[in-house]
């Protein structure tokens, strides 16, 4: 593979049109109080295991709706001998100027901790936002962990989440609209466990559940077709071409049948299935079924088939071409990329750092050694974590 015909840094190309040019957690995880301030250019956090490189990731990560890249429930990411509140506040640089966002959770009771607390406030330009659903609007993330590794070997749920999180980018209602169906499902769900028998109540929730359902499947394969368009036309990739296609019946449905006949059926389908979905205690058809697959075109090996790094190297294929559609849309999102210079060969490190550098987007990665970024220089900034603080910077 020739290495250096990587996508050429643009000259002068300027610094990412969204950025986060400063960042301060409190009280979360490992960190007491850490302000960084980012300049634009890729950043690299370098420490040893535990060091806290990867509790930075994730508060960034919940910048945007959804509990973050581990998934974790919002008491738990409050320091272990804090208040047990904590605290994430960045600037975004954007087009129209620097917007201050911030989320967080009050201290908690024991007892609020234990019960779990629900929601976080988010707070933009000082004002008080409705839900976490106002991030989408003003920013896209999109990570990839080591945890991902597994993506293509575990359960559809995973896979689903990962979809719809580059849905998002493309349509910041996607979120609200997932929750929206989930909700309704649960409900049916209950109603059919608490074995309620009132058909008007149930088809009211199995409405909600047929309106949402088919939104959110129609925003699935919008985006199904942008991102294989943006694949196909990635030529100068080092990473390997993917085939991806979704497995679910609304949104094969809609594929060629219109959108009010399709929510029609499914609305008739619940209402049908009550029977069978209350013996198998949950209900087994619907948009939350859905599953993403990929194939890896070059071997024609489906992803799961393919060795470790292969599955890493398509997964990252996925999102770069996700991250160019949106670039040239001018909404180029922020990349996570939780230990992602391990795991690759140097050619396609270089690879990666170039496309990074290419789409001018910033990107925040991790590794235990500093090594892992030198081919980038000083076109990173690089930082030291160690103990849950930021050392130095370079
Ligand atoms: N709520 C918390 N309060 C205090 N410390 C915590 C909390 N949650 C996690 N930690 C600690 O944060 C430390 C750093 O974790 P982190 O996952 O960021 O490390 P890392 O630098 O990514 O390490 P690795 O290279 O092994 O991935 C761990 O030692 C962990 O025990
Ligand atoms: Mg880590």
């Amino acid at each position: 593979m020739d290495v250096d015909r990587g996508v050429p840094v643009m000259a002068g190309a300027g610094l990412p049109r969204t950025r986060l040019s400063r960042l301060v957690v409190t009280d979360f995880r490992s960190y007491v109080r850490t302000e960084l301030a980012l300049d634009g250019r890729p950043v690299a956090f370098v420490g040893e295991n535990g060091a806290g490189k990867t509790n930075l990731l994730e508060a960034i990560s919940l910048l945007s709706p959804g509990r973050g890249l581990r998934g974790a429930a919002y008491a738990e990411v409050a320091r272990d001998s804090g208040a047990g509140g904590w605290a994430v506040a960045a600037t975004l640089e954007t087009e129209t100027g620097p917007v201050r966002i911030g989320t967080g959770i009050e201290p908690v009771t024991e007892a609020q901790r234990s019960v779990g607390i629900r929601s976080r406030a988010v707070r933009i330009d000082g004002a008080a936002a409705s839900s976490s659903g106002a991030l989408a609007q003003l920013l896209r993330i999109v990570w990839l962990t080591p945890a991902m590794d597994r993506l293509f070997l575990e359960g559809a749920s995973e896979r689903r989440r990962f979809f719809d999180r580059l849905v998002m980018g493309f349509d910041p209602s996607h979120g609200t609209r997932v929750n929206a169906y989930e909700r309704a499902l649960r409900e049916r769900n209950r109603l059919l466990a608490d074995e309620v028998i009132d058909a008007s109540w149930l088809g009211g929730v199995e409405d909600q559940m047929a309106e949402h359902g088919v939104a959110v499947a129609a925003a699935r394969i919008e985006t199904l077709a942008r991102l294989r368009g943006a694949i196909d036309a990635a030529s100068d990739t080092h990473f390997p071409r993917a085939a991806i296609a979704l497995e679910g019946e609304l949104e094969a449905a809609l594929g060629n049948t219109p959108a009010v006949d399709v929510e029609e059926a499914f609305r008739k389908r619940l209402a049908q299935m009550r029977g069978r979905d209350a013996a198998a205690g949950r209900t087994l058809d619907g948009p939350h079924r859905m599953d993403l697959i990929v194939r890896h075109v070059a071997k024609d090996r489906e992803a799961r088939l393919c060795s470790t790094g292969e599955q890493k190297a398509l997964l990252i294929g996925i999102v770069l071409a996700n991250a160019r559609l949106l670039a040239t849309r001018g909404e180029p999102p922020l990349l996570l990329l939780d230990e992602i210079a391990a795991h690759l060969d140097e050619a396609r490190r270089r690879a990666l750092f170039d496309e990074i550098l290419g789409l001018n987007l910033q990107a925040f990665m991790t590794g235990t050694d500093p090594v892992l970024f030198a081919s980038l220089g000083a076109r990173a900034q690089t930082f030291r974590i160690a103990r849950g603080a930021v050392l130095q910077t370079a």
